[in-house]
C-alpha cells in the first residue's frame, strides 16, 4: 500500500531522515517507535506532503506521491493526525469534523461518516455543539482522529495519540485505534509508548537519529533484549 524507498529529508543543514525505507501492507497496523527527536514526526510529515524529501521515493498504491501537496495526498487516501492534536478551538466539534470532509462532495457518504465517527466516539456526539477549545485533552485527541476519518482515508497516520493522556484514556484510545483498523483502515502509528504500540501492531520499525535501526514483527521486537533495554523500560 505504501512503499518508501531510501528517503532523505533535511531542515536546512539538519539531516533529519537518513535513507529511510519502510513499507505498509493493506490492513496492517505498523508502528514506528523511537526516542524524542529521532525523526518520527518528520517521517509522517513527509508522507503527508508537509515536507519534501530531497531524494528517494514514496509510492502510495503504486503512485509516486513524494513532494505532492498535502491536499492531493488527502484526496488520494492518506490522513494525518498531527502530534499535539491541533483542533480549531473556536469552532464547534461538528464544525471541526465538517472540515475533515472539505475535499469531498459525496454528501450521503459524508453523513454516513458522521454517524461512524459519532459511533466510535460517543463523547463527540454529546459535545457536538461545544467549542473544541473547551474539550479535555483526551476529547481533543478523539476529535483530531475523528476529523481525519472524515476524509475517509485508507491509510491513517497517527502521531503520538497517547501523549499526555491519563492511563485509562490511553487504553480507550488504543482500543479505538484497533476498531478503526478492524473496520478496514490501515494505520501507521507513531509512539513513544512502545509497549502499548507493540501490543496492537502487526509489525514495527525502530528509528534512531533519522535511521531505521530495526524492523520485524511486533512480537519479535517485543522479545528483543536490545529493544526492551532501549524502549520498553528493560522489562
Ligand atoms: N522545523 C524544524 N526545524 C529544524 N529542525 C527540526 C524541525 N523539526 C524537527 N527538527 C529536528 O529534526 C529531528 C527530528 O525531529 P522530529 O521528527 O520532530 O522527531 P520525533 O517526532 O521523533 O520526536 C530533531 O533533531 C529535531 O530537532
Ligand atoms: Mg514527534
Amino acid at each position: 500500500m505504501l512503499k518508501i524507498n531510501d528517503i532523505n529529508v533535511y531542515y536546512g543543514n539538519i539531516h533529519a531522515l537518513k535513507g529511510v525505507s519502510l513499507e505498509i501492507h493493506p490492513g496492517e497496523i505498523v508502528t514506528l517507535i523511537g526516542a524524542n527527536g529521532a525523526g518520527k514526526s518528520t517521517l509522517l510529515k513527509t508522507i503527508s506532503g508537509l515536507l519534501k524529501p530531497k531524494t528517494g521515493e514514496i509510492l502510495f498504491e503504486g503512485e509516486h506521491v513524494a513532494g505532492k501537496v498535502p491536499q492531493l495526498i488527502v484526496k488520494r487516501g492518506i490522513s494525518h493526525v498531527p502530534e499535539g492534536r491541533r483542533v480549531f478551538a473556536n469552532m464547534s466539534v461538528e464544525e471541526n469534523l465538517e472540515l475533515g470532509a472539505f475535499l469531498r462532495k459525496d454528501k450521503k457518504a459524508i453523513s454516513e461518516d458522521f454517524e461512524k465517527v459519532y459511533g466510535l466516539f460517543p463523547r463527540l456526539f454529546e459535545r457536538r455543539r461545544q467549542l473544541s477549545g473547551t474539550l479535555s485533552g483526551g476529547e481533543q485527541q478523539m476529535l483530531a482522529m475523528g476529523r481525519a476519518l472524515m476524509a475517509r482515508p485508507r491509510l491513517l497516520l497517527l502521531d503520538e495519540p497517547s501523549m499526555g493522556l491519563a492511563p485509562l484514556l490511553v487504553k480507550t484510545i488504543f482500543r479505538i485505534i484497533e476498531e478503526i483498523n478492524q473496520s478496514g483502515t490501515t494505520i501507521l502509528l507513531v509512539e513513544q509508548n512502545a509497549n502499548m504500540a507493540l501490543s496492537i501492531a502487526s509489525r514495527a520499525y525502530v528509528i534512531e537519529t533519522g535511521k531505521i535501526v530495526a524492523t520485524g514483527t511486533a512480537a519479535e521486537l517485543g522479545q528483543s533484549d536490545q529493544i526492551r533495554q532501549a524502549y520498553l523500560g528493560g522489562h
